[in-house]
């Protein structure tokens, strides 16, 4: 961890790193027999949630969720694993990067698959739900500072669009 001068400490990646597991059974099935893409995104959702928590000590919210992959199908007596960490962190947001596996209940010694991704913006909040200051990351590891200059050009690119469409709707509003 590296100090900072003017708040508290700086926090690594790995200090607020978050595993969640799940055992698929018949109750998260689609129609189609395989498991909900809703059950996953909950699973991810929920290990953000933590990652958020823990980096910014205290409650935060889930602002966006983009680039959400479903790589493959997971079935019925799959064991889901997620892992996720904080990839950028800013003044209140930050951006946290779940990465899930999927792997056989009942075969050990499986590679396990590499089934979903997503990326998730989450914001600390105070007692009135109002956006509050968090730790800054001091990303450590090669990996870490390459998912920190990504997360920082999807950020960038999230903002634009925004932007952009806020000026098409004021311009067909006047
Ligand atoms: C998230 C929330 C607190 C943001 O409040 P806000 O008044 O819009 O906050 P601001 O505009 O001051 O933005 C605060 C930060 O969030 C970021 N942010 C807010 N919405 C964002 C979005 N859709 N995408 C990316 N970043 C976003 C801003 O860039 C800013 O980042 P920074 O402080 O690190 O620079 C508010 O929109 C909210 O409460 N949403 C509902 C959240 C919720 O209930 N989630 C669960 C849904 S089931």
């Amino acid at each position: 961890m590296t100090p900072r001068s003017d708040g508290p400490e700086a926090l690594s990646p790995s200090h607020a790193r978050t595993s969640l597991s799940l055992l698929a059974d018949g109750s998260h099935v689609n129609l189609l027999g395989n498991v909900h893409g809703g059950v996953v995104m909950r699973l991810v959702d929920s290990t953000a949630g933590a990652v958020a928590q823990r980096h910014s000590g205290g409650p935060a919210v889930t602002a966006a969720m983009d680039e959400m992959a479903f790589l493959e199908p997971v079935h019925v007596g799959d064991i889901l694993r997620t892992v996720a960490q904080v990839n950028w962190a800013g003044r209140t947001s930050m951006e946290i990067g779940v990465r899930v596996e999927s792997e056989p209940w009942n075969e050990a010694g499986r590679e396990p698959l590499h089934v979903a991704s997503a990326y998730l913006v989450f914001v600390a909040i105070d007692d009135d739900g109002h956006p509050r200051e968090i730790p800054r990351l001091a990303p450590q590891t090669p990996d870490e500072v390459r998912r920190a200059r990504e997360a920082e050009i999807r950020r960038a690119h999230r903002l634009a669009r925004r932007a952009e469409i806020e000026a098409t709707r004021e311009q067909h509003v006047h």
